[in-house]
């Protein structure tokens, strides 16, 4: 089939969220620490009237709902998660409770766990199974969600939480490249959960970083020679080629190194060009060990490609800014991001460069073509208006949500006591877990 791209995105987040200049007091570190230095203006935080299976849930009712698109009319659904509340019955069951009315019960797909990368591995399925012979003519349903929260300490500030479901079919207005998806994946212990009972991770923070940073020249490179072989075999691939570029976004900070450094491996391939003139002093570096730790290297890229950073790069983040990291949907938040806020006259007939990094690690730079209107996104995503009705918490408030979330998630017999009167309303949430561990959720 023709075409096969993203006919609908729809973005849930929670309806709290605490501010990272309040949260920096609170947490006695230096003013600017949370707001300048990882670029964080605000966190998203939930109860624990909100597990993975609610904001999965709510996501795609809400999709099905704006779209009106039938549940007989999607063929395949899968979930992209790293937040495991049971380690054998996976979200996308439970998501066919909305399908039963339907009737369709003959849905292909199931869960795909990986540290912030299950929703590109489910987007990638859905597209593999749109082009083999599996295919039965309908679409294909992707859920990409987590909760991110951290143990107190340097990591808290980087939580967040939010779920995106991404409906793929054949002549999509926002195409896949094909033949050009570039993936890095290798063993390692940067970021894990290896304890089964809590939400928290396991996190070698500024390793994580660097190994974020090394699959970004892993990815870009293969891609850009995939993507020059298929399109215009005389030239390479670089920055120019892509109009706008969305990153997984752990903080808002890390992506602008990351796109500094997607420029620096542009300039290492024609070193000589005038243009690079102010950074070529840092072309000696090349790719060795020392590249990745030299801050005159990090910072002289950053100063560089800042106009092109705002230019290609911010319309994507504002909603990793004021929600934070979000794991396996922060990719596809910070893709919603960009259509939500800018115009046909900008966006139709450009490219996407898209970063997808799970630690652990599982990375994959691809793009996609807008080839027609997206106004359709605008009207139905309404990020900046719906991030606005947020309530805000206190810093006391949120460390308490967090303790709440920690001495209650895993309990049997427990009935939630978060207050649901500032859920949003077709927000789903947890009514009950009942002596069996059997959860039960309503819908606001
Ligand atoms: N004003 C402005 N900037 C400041 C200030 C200040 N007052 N204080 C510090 N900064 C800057 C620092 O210089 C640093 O910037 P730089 O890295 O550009 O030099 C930045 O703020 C962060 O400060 P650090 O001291 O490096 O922060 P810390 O070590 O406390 O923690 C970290 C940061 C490692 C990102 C931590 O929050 C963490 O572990 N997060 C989770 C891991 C993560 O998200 N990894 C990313 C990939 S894996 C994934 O997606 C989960």
């Amino acid at each position: 089939p023709p075409d096969v791209g993203i006919h609908a995105l729809e973005f849930y987040f929670p309806s709290k969220f605490v501010d990272q200049m309040e949260l920096e007091q609170f947490d006695g570190v230096s003013a600017g620490k949370y707001t300048i230095g990882l670029g964080q203006t605000q966190m998203a935080v939930c109860d624990d009237r909100e597990d993975i299976n609610s904001i999965s849930l709510t996501v795609v009712q809400n999709l099905v709902e704006k779209h009106n698109i039938s549940f007989k009319d999607i063929g395949f659904l899968e979930v992209g998660t790293e937040s495991i509340i049971d380690k054998s019955k996976s979200v996308k069951t439970v998501l066919m409770s909305l399908f039963e009315e339907s009737g369709n019960y003959d849905v292909e797909g199931i869960d795909t766990k990986n540290a912030c990368y299950g929703g590109t591995a489910g987007v990638f399925n859905a597209i593999n199974w749109i082009e083999s012979s599996s295919w039965d003519g309908r679409y294909a349903l992707v859920v990409a969600a987590d909760i991110a929260s951290y143990a107190e300490g340097p990591a808290r500030p980087t939580g967040g939480a939010g779920s995106v479901a991404i409906l793929i079919g054949p002549n999509a207005p926002i195409v896949f490249d094909q033949g050009v998806r570039s993936t890095h994946m290798n063993h390692l212990w940067d970021f894990y959960k290896p304890e089964l009972a809590s939400e928290y991770p396991t996190v070698d923070g500024h390793f994580s970083n660097t190994c974020y940073i090394r699959s970004v020249d892993a990815c870009y490179s293969l891609f850009t020679k995939k993507f020059s072989k298929r399109n215009s075999p005389d030239q390479l691939t670089k920055i120019q080629d892509l109009d706008f570029l969305a990153f997984h976004a752990p903080n808002c900070k890390l992506v602008q190194k990351a796109f500094g450094r997607l420029v620096y491996n542009d300039m290492l391939q024609d070193p000589e060009n005038d243009i690079y003139a102010p950074v070529k002093e840092h072309a000696k570096f090349a790719h060795s060990e020392e590249s990745y730790y030299d801050k005159g290297l990090e910072r002289g890229m950053m100063q560089f490609t800042k106009a092109e950073y705002e230019k290609k790069v911010i319309p994507s983040l504002y909603a990793s800014t004021n929600v934070g990291n979000m794991y396996t949907a922060s990719v596809w938040a910070c893709l919603s991001s960009l259509l939500s806020s800018t115009p046909d006259e900008e966006i139709v007939n450009k490219r996407i460069g898209m970063f997808s990094y799970g630690s652990g690690s599982a990375a994959t730079f691809f793009s996609l073509k807008v080839v027609s209107s997206t106004q359709k996104f605008r009207e139905t995503l309404q990020i900046k208006s719906r991030l606005d009705q947020r309530v805000k918490v206190s810093p006391e408030v949120f460390a308490e949500l967090l303790k709440l979330r920690e001495e209650t998630a895993l309990l049997k017999d427990y009935n939630p006591v978060g207050d649901i009167s500032t859920l949003v309303k077709g927000t789903y949430f947890l009514k009950r877990i009942d002596e069996k561990f059997r959860r039960t959720y309503l819908r606001a």
